[in-house]
């Protein structure tokens, strides 16, 4: 399972060659009590293996090996769609979990078998870590690289340090093996400084030592970590750099994840507001890694803006809205809204309480007012839906003005069908459009009007009951109810029915006229 690209991408960072990047990934993630692989649990819009391959991109690898097992096809298609350009990846199966120095094993013996290098350096992460940044894994890169060490271990120092593997050091302050949380002691599980699941290894001895881990501990597996002892065993010395807390949180648990995300989600906003948008409640605005959003664009409180999503400058945003892999120009506003794949153009109003699904393309200037759905439909400029109504698979002119309550019918029951409306037309209040059909330019429908037939360009087309007044009804039939509070509204509605069922009866009224109306 290799994906082979060509040679390696420049980096930014000062990295030698060769350098290989082991990502272990072949983990259930127990704790998360999860049908779905660990690293596939989302943060802030990506997956966690998606934020670790993120950090390993602008490092230059030669190659990226990913560890696999639990869910590997889902594993394998989320990487993929986070890979670095110019990278070799290979995804190697783990087969029976025995551990993370396993998952290492595993990986080695692909590189062996398929590079021509041999020399040179290996970083090792956890899949599970999706807070590093690149530059600190740079660090610990070049570092390794400049101290000659057997091995450089990344490290933090935590309040907290339960469920990671301590770091023991001698007097001398020399790093001497790692500790896993349950092998702990108690003078062991007093340490506070952790080992953060960064390793940069020099090749050679990371593949010597991985023959030589055992699973004589408390969880029967072979530890990474325990590469650390073996090095120092044979002389070696291992060097260890301190990273900020805030990077190497490991997610074994829910609880892990929603903290996670929280620290991922406020990195996000500090990086929008320091491109110039205004977020006026960072903390209820919930921004996916892949959203882009222009500057001066103000993002009002208990909006999320997720997938592939991008914003113009200038745009009002909020409050209570959400925005779903759409893509809008500048100076829009968007209130109380739900937008889901839908495009917009420059200087759309949407809302409050508008819902645009899928295949919505409103372009400049378009007005989607109050309680307004719209799905696969074009609308062209500064045409207005401003309440009430549902515009589905339909082509709608520029200039347009929906009535309020009007709705295309796309549905017959068994198919869609389009409806068109050209420009300049004018659909009356509560007009159901039948589709498919369509309304010529600047022709008009009357209001209340269900529209079967095309209306040619200029006509007004017109199909509902005309009414009749039935003069002193009142007095006649209800004598005293017009004031009389006593009389229940169901009672009342079905008095009324009844009377106009009676004066409908064939030679009693009842007229049809459907080529008359009032606009
Ligand atoms: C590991 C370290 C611990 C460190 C912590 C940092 C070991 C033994 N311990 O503990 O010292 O403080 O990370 O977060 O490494 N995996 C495989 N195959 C396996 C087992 C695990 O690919 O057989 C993968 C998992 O999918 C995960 C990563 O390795 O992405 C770490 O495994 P995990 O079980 O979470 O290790 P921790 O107990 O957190
Ligand atoms: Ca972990």
């Amino acid at each position: 399972m290799s994906m082979t690209q060509s040679g390696a991408t420049d980096s930014p960072f000062q990295t030698s060659r060769p350098l290989s990047a082991i990502v272990l990934a072949a983990g259930l993630g127990t704790r998360m009590k999860s049908a779905i692989p660990k690293v596939a649990h989302v943060l802030a819009g990506r997956p966690m293996i998606g934020w670790v391959i993120h950090a390993l991109r602008p490092l230059g690898c030669d190659r990226i090996i990913v560890v696999v097992g639990y869910g590997k096809d889902m594993v394998i298609s989320l990487t993929s769609e986070h890979l670095p350009y110019g990278a070799e990846v290979a995804f190697v199966e783990q087969g029976e979990p025995l551990g993370t120095g396993h998952a290492a094993k595993v990986a080695m013996e692909w590189l062996d078998e398929n590079t021509e290098d041999s020399g040179g350096h290996v970083l090792v992460v956890n899949g599970d870590a999706p807070l590093i940044t690149a530059e600190t894994l740079a660090e610990l890169v070049v570092y390794q690289e400049e101290s000659g060490a057997g091995g450089t271990i990344l490290t933090a120092n935590l309040d907290d340090p339960s469920g990671y593997g301590r770091v023991v050091r001698g007097e001398d302050g020399r790093v001497l093996r790692i500790v896993e949380d349950r092998d702990c002691g108690p003078n062991e599980a007093a340490i506070t400084e952790v080992n953060a699941g960064f390793y940069c290894f020099n090749r050679a001895e990371l593949a010597e030592a991985l023959q030589n881990l055992s699973k004589d501990n408390a969880q029967g597996e072979y530890y990474l970590p325990d590469v650390v002892e073996v090095l120092v065993s044979r002389g070696r010395e291992i060097q260890a750099i301190d990273a900020p807390p805030e990077e190497v949180m490991g997610v074994n648990t829910r609880a892990e994840l929603a903290e996670t995300e929280r620290i991922l989600r406020e990195r996000i906003n500090r990086g929008h507001m320091s491109r110039g948008v205004t977020l006026v409640d960072p903390s209820t605005t919930f921004i996916g890694a892949e959203v882009s959003i222009g500057r001066d664009t103000r993002i009002l409180p208990g909006t999320l803006i997720e997938g592939e999503t991008s914003i113009g400058e200038g745009c009002e945003i909020g409050p209570y809205t959400r925005i779903v892999d759409s893509v809008m120009g500048s100076g829009c506003t968007v209130t109380y809204a739900v937008l889901r794949e839908a495009q917009l153009g420059n200087g759309v109003t949407v809302g409050p309480f508008a819902y645009l699904r899928s295949g919505s393309r409103l372009a400049d200037g378009v007005h989607i007012g109050t309680s307004v759905e719209t799905k696969n439909a074009t609308i062209g400029e500064h045409t207005k839906v401003p309440h009430l109504s549902y515009i589905g698979d339909a082509e709608v002119g520029s200039r347009v003005n929906i009535g309020a309550g009007s709705i295309t019918c796309n549905f017959d029951g068994e198919r869609k069908h389009r409806t068109i409306i050209e420009d300049d037309a004018r659909i009356g209040s509560d007009t159901m459009l039948v589709a498919p059909v369509r309304i010529g330019k600047g022709a008009y429908t009357a209001a209340g009007s269900a529209i079967t037939v095309d209306v040619p360009p200029g006509d007004l087309g017109v199909a509902r009951q005309r009414q009749r007044n039935i003069s002193g009804w009142v007095a006649r039939r209800r004598a005293g109810t017009a004031t009389d509070s006593n009389v229940g509204d169901d009672e009342y509605e079905n008095s009324i029915a009844q009377e106009l069922h009676e004066g409908t009866r064939p030679g009693q009224g009842g007229e049809h006229e459907e080529k008359r109306g009032d606009g």
